[in-house]
């Protein structure tokens, strides 16, 4: 295994590398069932999905296109807030398009909701959501994916893309910190 001055901070691990893997497989051989003949655009949104977006377009072996945009919605280091905004556009056009969204977790909704509006918006034929988490009671907006990794409970988790404070992504696996690395806001 790879030295990590990470692991120590780690309080349990939720799900192992081994697991996320076998997972986005499964997520990959649905989404390739429905969408090989449709030529559809994946759209990351950044930073957190850049793992499981690398990992779901290879488990997923589709003639497609991918895109990303960045949005920033935080309140604080651990919720985002009804406040979306643009940091890092797409670049291209997506009338007619079917996307697929790829996001690293869904919380509140307000990240997901404000894009497939805009995505619709802007004139895709379809939105889809992949999600590697979703943490379903913690929902302000009406919104689910269509695929989703695996349910969490009302925990902030790290690793796999997920940060706290902008660490802890290149995890390859994903845990709940030990509550002494939480700084105060
Ligand atoms: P939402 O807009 O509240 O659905 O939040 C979505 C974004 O919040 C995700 O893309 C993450 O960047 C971040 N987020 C939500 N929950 C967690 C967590 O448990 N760990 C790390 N980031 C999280
Ligand atoms: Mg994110």
């Amino acid at each position: 295994m790879a030295k990590s001055n990470m692991d120590r901070d780690i309080l349990s691990v939720f799900y192992s590398e081994e697991q996320i893997h076998a997972r986005i497989q499964e997520l990959g051989d649905q989404i390739y069932d429905k969408f090989h003949d449709k030529n559809p655009l994946f759209v990351g949104v950044l930073k957190g999905c850049f793992l499981f977006m690398a990992d779901i377009i290879r488990a997923c072996q589709i003639k497609c296109e991918i895109e990303f945009i960045a949005v920033s919605s935080y309140g604080s280091a651990f919720q985002s807030s009804g406040n979306v905004q643009i940091t890092r556009d797409l670049g291209q056009d997506i009338t007619g398009r079917d996307l697929i969204v790829v996001e690293d977790i869904l919380d509140s909704g307000n990240t997901l909701y404000f894009l497939r509006g805009y995505f619709l918006a802007k004139g895709a034929k379809s939105v889809t959501i992949v999600t590697l988490f979703d943490k379903p009671e913690r929902r302000e907006k009406p919104i689910k994916a269509d695929y989703i990794g695996f349910d969490v409970p009302n925990e902030f988790i790290v690793g796999y893309g997920l940060d706290y404070r902008q660490q802890y992504r290149n995890l390859p696996y994903v845990g709940v910190l030990k509550p002494e690395i939480y700084t105060e806001e």
